[in-house]
C-alpha cells in the first residue's frame, strides 16, 4: 500500500522517440510509424514538399532548453533553429545565449568552458566573453583586446521553466514578451509531470492541429486506454469515448502574436456521460512555438505548458510540463499526462508521414485552418529561410 502511495506521489515523465511503438499500439492503423528520421525526410522530399513548405524557422521566442537542464554556472551546447548555441547560466542566475564557437580559433565554448561571473571562459586559450553583449572582456596573455574580438550574443528569456532565444530572420528586435504564469513561477502550483515527443514535420503543422476541428473526432475520440493489451479490461475500455466540443479559434485582439481556442472534453461509456472526466481547456497559442493549455476540472485547475524545441527544418521535440493546484492530486494529474501523451502519439503518427500542402482542398467546415495559416504567416519575414535554400547552402541536407 505504501509503495502505491509513493508511486502516485511521483510525477510521470513519458518520453517517446521518433520510431517508438507508441503510435501503433492503439488499434489505430497508421502506416510507416517505424521509419528513421532519414527515411521520413527522404519520403517527404520525394513527395515534393520543397515547393510547398513555408519557411522552416519562424520568427519569435523559440524554446531551446528546459530550465532544469541548465544548473547554476553550467554550460550547454544546444542545437536549435539549425544553429549551435552556447547556453550558460551566469552568477546572476540568468541564462545567456551566445554562438557556440569561439571567434579566436573556433573552440566549442560550452565543451569545457567555465562560467566566470556573467562571462564564459573559452577552454582553449582562456579568452572570456560577456554573456550580455558577446564582447571579449579578457585575454589572459595579451595587453590589448581587439575591438573585433566579439561573439554574437542572442537575446534570451526564461519563463515558466523554459529558456527561449529570440530569433528573427530580418534582425528585428523582440516585439512581444513571453508571459509569466504566476502560479508556476511563484511555485504555488506543484510540478506534476512531463512528456517529450520527437516529431518529424514542418513546425507549422503542430499548432495547426488546434484549428483543425475535423480531426478531433477522427483521431481523438477513441479511448486513451485503447490498445493497452489487457484483454477483457481493454475490450471494456474500448467503449470509452472522448467527445470534443471546440469553441471558436480567434486571434487575440490585443496581442496579435496570440491565438485562442476553447475545448471541452467529455468522456462517455456505453453512451453514458462520465462527468468526473469532463475537462475544459482554454488554449493560448503564444507565438510560433509555445502553447499554454489552461485546464479546469472537478479536481481543480492546472496548466499544461507546451514548447516545441526546433532543432532542424523538420526535426522537433515537443515538451509538455504539467502544473496543477495542490488539491488536484497526483493521480488525476497522471491521467492528464498519460492522456496527453497518447493523444499526441496519434497526431504525430500522421504528421511524421504526411505531406504539407500549400493549397489544400478544404470545405467550409475547415475554414479555421485557412484563418490559422493567415495568422501564423506573421512569423515569417522576407529573409526567413526555406528548406530549398538550406539544402542549397549547407551540407546538412
Ligand atoms: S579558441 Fe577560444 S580562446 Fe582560443
Ligand atoms: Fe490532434
Amino acid at each position: 500500500m505504501c509503495c502505491i502511495r509513493f508511486y502516485w506521489s511521483l510525477p510521470l515523465n513519458i518520453r517517446r522517440a521518433l520510431n517508438s511503438e507508441s503510435s501503433s499500439n492503439q488499434r489505430i492503423t497508421f502506416k510507416n510509424v517505424h521509419k528513421t528520421a532519414k527515411q521520413l525526410t527522404e519520403d517527404k522530399l520525394q513527395s515534393g514538399i520543397l515547393k510547398e513548405l513555408p519557411p522552416v524557422y519562424p520568427n519569435g521566442w523559440i524554446p531551446v532548453l528546459e530550465s532544469t537542464e541548465l544548473l547554476p554556472k553550467s554550460t550547454k551546447t544546444v542545437t536549435a533553429i539549425g544553429r549551435k548555441f552556447c547556453v550558460f547560466r551566469g552568477s546572476d542566475e540568468k541564462a545567456y545565449i551566445l554562438d557556440a564557437y569561439c571567434p579566436h580559433l573556433g573552440a566549442e565554448l560550452a565543451a569545457g568552458g567555465k562560467v566566470l561571473n556573467n562571462c564564459i571562459e573559452c577552454p582553449f586559450h582562456g579568452w572570456q566573453f560577456d554573456g550580455q553583449n558577446g564582447q571579449c572582456s579578457a585575454i589572459p596573455y595579451a595587453d590589448k583586446i581587439p575591438e573585433v574580438a566579439k561573439i554574437k550574443s542572442w537575446k534570451s528569456c526564461e519563463k515558466n521553466g523554459f529558456i527561449f532565444v529570440w530569433y528573427h530572420a530580418d534582425n528585428e528586435e523582440p516585439t512581444w514578451e513571453m508571459p509569466s504564469v504566476s502560479n508556476v513561477e511563484s511555485g504555488l502550483w506543484p510540478y506534476r509531470g512531463r512528456t517529450e515527443h520527437e516529431v518529424h514535420c514542418h513546425i507549422q503543422e503542430i499548432p495547426e492541429n488546434g484549428a483543425d476541428i475535423a480531426h478531433l473526432h477522427m483521431i481523438h475520440s477513441k479511448s486513451v486506454f485503447s490498445g493497452l493489451q489487457t484483454s477483457f479490461i481493454d475490450t471494456l475500455l474500448d467503449h470509452l469515448k472522448h467527445n470534443w466540443e471546440p469553441r471558436g479559434w480567434e486571434p487575440d485582439e490585443e496581442r496579435p502574436h496570440v491565438a485562442k481556442v476553447k475545448l471541452i472534453q467529455r468522456a462517455s461509456m456505453f453512451g453514458v456521460n462520465l462527468t468526473p472526466f469532463k475537462l475544459t481547456i482554454n488554449i493560448e497559442q503564444i507565438g510560433p512555438a509555445t502553447v499554454h493549455l489552461h485546464l479546469e476540472s472537478r479536481y481543480g485547475c492546472g496548466i499544461l505548458l507546451q514548447c516545441i524545441m526546433t532543432e532542424s527544418p523538420l526535426s522537433h521535440r515537443i515538451i509538455h510540463l504539467l502544473y496543477t493546484e495542490s488539491s488536484f492530486g497526483q493521480f488525476p494529474a497522471d491521467m492528464v499526462i498519460l492522456s496527453e501523451a497518447r493523444m499526441l502519439d496519434r497526431d504525430i503518427a500522421v504528421w511524421n508521414n504526411k505531406r504539407f500542402l500549400r493549397r489544400p482542398v478544404l470545405v467550409r467546415e475547415d475554414k479555421l485552418i485557412t484563418r490559422f495559416r493567415r495568422w501564423y504567416s506573421q512569423f515569417y519575414s522576407e529573409h526567413s529561410p526555406t528548406l530549398k535554400e538550406i539544402r542549397e547552402n549547407t551540407l546538412e541536407w
